[in-house]
Formats: structure tokens, sequence, C-alpha cells
């Protein structure tokens, strides 16, 4: 089965499916968009990734699109493509007119996605742990909205990636840790849990969200409470959670290890306990 698109109600070959160059997405980078996986061929928190991506359509204005049609449109590239482990990029723009700053009236949402089997990450590194770097958050002061700005995102793990490492971690001008460039992070200090709480400099992350709910059910402590660098340099455990990411420890920032430099018992009970939840 090829990798399919979904496009504007039409499901396609990816290869097939294009869109207009003046498509607001492409041009000023106005388009909101989602990333959902399945497990054994179900889709894990899908309402939440709805729940995300109607918040950053209404935060920025755009016309609303019924619910139940990206839904459907999930669910039919979802069987369409036979995938049990698929991930699924959902993105929809403002729409297409002639390059103007301000909008233009009429406009019509633009919705594409595709389907594609999760590309897992390696399981060395999972055992292992992943290395980070810090880097200055340059990006915009809305990323709760999820949009397709991710310049700052993408540059930041090549970063990462030149430098002989896994990830880089957002650092704010007050030395604010923020998040990862796809993930967002938990620290753990004496057994009990932080993270950045939710504002707008931070994606409100589903994967987050499945955390602290587990956490909660097992009785961790996590405190939602800005920290800085020497706190995660200091931390006993650090990792990064997200839909590809699931729960992935941090075992070295900036060169400095972490804790023993080996993945944590905490980091690791959590990817367990996330992908019996999922897979449940
Ligand atoms: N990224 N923070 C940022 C900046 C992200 O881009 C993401 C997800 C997360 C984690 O969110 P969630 O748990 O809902 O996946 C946090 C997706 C996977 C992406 O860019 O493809």
């Amino acid at each position: 089965m090829p990798d399919l698109a979904y496009l504007n109600g039409k499901i396609m070959p990816i290869e097939k499916a294009m869109v207009p160059i003046e498509d607001r997405g492409y041009q000023f980078g106005d388009g909101v968009y989602e990333f959902v996986a399945s497990y054994e061929g179900r889709l894990f928190m899908l309402e939440e990734h709805l729940d995300r991506l109607e918040r950053s359509m209404r935060e920025l204005s755009y016309d609303p699109i019924p619910r139940e049609s990206i839904r459907q449109a999930i669910v039919d590239l979802l069987k369409q493509s036979g995938y049990p482990r698929a991930g699924i990029y959902i993105q929809i723009s403002r729409g297409i007119a002639a390059r103007n700053h301000a909008f233009t009236s009429g406009m019509a949402p633009q919705v594409v996605m595709t389907i594609r089997p999760v590309k897992e990450l390696p399981e060395e590194l999972r055992i292992k742990g992943a290395a980070a770097i810090t880097v200055r958050d340059t990006r915009w002061g809305r990323c709760d909205t999820k949009t397709v700005q991710l310049l700052s995102n993408s540059l930041a793990k090549q970063k990462a990636l030149d430098e002989g490492c896994d990830d880089a971690i957002f650092i704010s001008n007050q030395d604010i840790v923020r998040e990862g460039t796809s993930s967002n992070l938990f620290i753990v200090v004496d057994e009990k849990l932080f993270t950045h709480p939710l504002t707008p400099n931070i994606l409100p992350g589903i994967t987050r969200l499945a955390i602290l709910q587990i956490c909660q059910s097992i009785g961790l402590q996590v405190q939602e409470s800005f920290f800085e660098t020497a706190k995660l340099y200091g931390a006993d455990e650090v990792f990064l959670t997200g839909t590809v990411t699931e729960v992935l420890p941090i075992v070295s920032v900036d060169g400095k290890p972490i804790g023993e430099g080996t993945v944590g018992p905490i980091a690791r009970r959590l990817y367990a306990l996330l992908r019996e939840r999922a897979l449940a």
C-alpha cells in the first residue's frame, strides 16, 4: 500500500497531492497542524488532538471546519492505508488568495493530510538515552498554537544533530527551560517531577497531558512551574515527551551527564505505562 494523502476531501497517493503556490500556508506560514499516531490500528488520544486543532484554528480566526469531517478523513486514511502503526499529519491553512499580508475575504481553509508508518526511534536510543544541547528560544510568542512556523525548531534540531547530539532544548532569554524542538520536557528531582506550566511559550502537548494523568494515577508528584538551566543540569532525570518521542530519557545536556548519565527509573517506568495505555 502506498503512503496516502488527503486533499480537501479526496484520498490519493502522496506524490499526486499538490497545493497551489498561493496557499497562505506556503507564503506566510499561515497554517496549523497536528500529528497523531496509531497503535495496532487505534488512534491514540484522537479527541485531544482534535480539540487542540480546533483551538489552534480558533486562535488564528480561521473559518471553522466541522470536527466530524476531519475525524472521518483521519479514520478513512487509516483504514485505507492498512498501517497498524501510522503517523497522520494534518495541516490546515487559512486558504488561497493573491499574496496579501491582510486576510482576503471568502477564503476557504485548505485541509491536507498524509499517512505513513511511524518512524520509530531506534531501540538503542531508548536504552542508552539521548544527548541534548540547549539553544536560545527564538520562536514567536504563541508557541501554544500549533502552527507550521517551525523554522526555529528545525534549525535547533539540525544544530543538535550537527553537534553529534539528538535534540535541542529551548531556553528563554530569562534562562527558563521551555521544551524540546518537537517534545515537552520534564525533569525529576528527588522523585518529584517538574515541567513548564501551560503558557503561550510552550505547546500543550497531548503526551505531556497523558504523562500528567499517569503520574496522578500512580501517585507521582508533578509540579508545573518554571525552572532554570542550573536545575536542568542538576536534575536526577530529564526526559522528553511527544507523539513520536513518547518518553525519551535525556542522559546528557550540553555535554554534562544528567544524574548517573544513564536512563533513570522514573522515565523508564513512565515509558512503559504510556505504551501500556496506548496499547490497552
Ligand atoms: N510535535 N512541543 C513541541 C514544540 C512540539 O512540536 C510537539 C509535537 C510537542 C509534543 O506534543 P504532543 O505530545 O502533542 O505530540 C511539544 C509534533 C509531533 C510534530 O511536530 O510533528
